[in-house]
């Protein structure tokens, strides 16, 4: 499939077998397989680590686990990761096998749908969505899981979340119109189930549930990374592992560099109301 066109005409349980098969057609045992763009994955990472509580944490839409093995290696808690991909849950399971020595805690990963997953055992300390909402069907889903999410969490339990932001992106591409770089697109035949929100309307959603203690944006490296460095090299195409990339993760990590919700990933620090 090629265009938006095509894949809007499909409807909410064909758009997610599509999106399970393109996930399926991928390398479970590549850590990065669903995040090109690695070093803002890591950023998102330092994120999550930086606000999650134990013991027990839940990463819906889990891709191949890397995130949890992540937090594996510095939390003991109980940790599980779903995701409806069996290539990606296949891979988490390998890349559990290889990194088990150096972990404090074992995930387990289970292939599920993360709309409706509901574990054994009780209520939950965090959960983690990390740009899963961004590949559901609609809306409607998106909204819903938040909602499941709200229901399977323990009282004052804490939501990280980490999706896709339509006003982080058209900030950003005003800033590249501004320099004479073309708009980065919405969606194009590599990305064509994202899903961005509407940061108001997911604030105003969001605020019935949740108290929202943090709203954290990557402005700085979107700047050096989308916008300085495509613009210094033009018309060559930037590349995500391109050494300035690494440096504008480096200085994102550092710099507590003002937010003004530029990108088009956002993350929350959201407590149960
Ligand atoms: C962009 S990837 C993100 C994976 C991982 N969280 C990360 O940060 O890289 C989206 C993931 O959501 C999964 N996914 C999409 N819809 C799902 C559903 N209804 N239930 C479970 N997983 C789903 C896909 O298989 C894919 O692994």
């Amino acid at each position: 499939m090629n265009s938006e066109k095509d894949f809007d005409r499909l409807s909410p349980k064909k758009r997610a077998n599509y999106i399970r098969d393109y996930y399926n057609q991928k390398d479970g045992q590549n850590i990065y397989a669903t995040s090109p763009d690695f070093n803002l994955r890591e950023l998102e990472i330092d994120f999550i680590i930086n606000n999650v509580k134990g013991p027990r944490i839940l990463d819906l839409g889990c891709g191949n686990g890397y995130t949890l093995l992540r937090l594996a290696e510095k939390i003991k808690g109980d940790l599980i990761g779903v995701d409806f991909s069996s290539e990606m849950i296949q891979g988490a399971n390998q890349l559990l096998k290889k990194n088990r020595q150096k972990l404090k805690s074992q995930p387990k990963f289970f292939e599920g749908d993360g709309t409706t997953f509901s574990p054994l055992g009780g209520k939950i300390d965090t959960i983690i969505s990390e740009r899963f909402l961004l590949n559901l069907p609609n809306k409607r889903s998106q909204y819903e899981t938040i909602e499941n999410i709200h229901r399977l969490l323990r009282s004052r339990g804490f939501y990280l979340m980490i999706e896709g932001s339509k006003d982080g992106l058209r900030k950003l591409n005003k800033l590249r119109e501004s320099v004479g770089l073309e708009p980065i697109l919405d969606r194009d035949k590599h990305n064509l189930s994202s899903r961005k929100f509407n940061d108001n309307e997911l604030f105003e959603f969001l605020k019935k549930y949740f108290t929202i203690m943090e709203v954290k944006t990557f402005d700085l490296y979107y700047l050096i990374g989308r916008l300085i460095y495509p613009k210094i090299i033009y018309p060559e195409k930037p590349h995500y592992n391109h050494p300035v990339n690494e440096i504008a993760r480096k200085l994102t990590a550092q710099i507590n560099f003002p937010s003004q919700g530029i990108g088009h990933v956002k993350g929350y620090v959201l407590r149960k109301k």
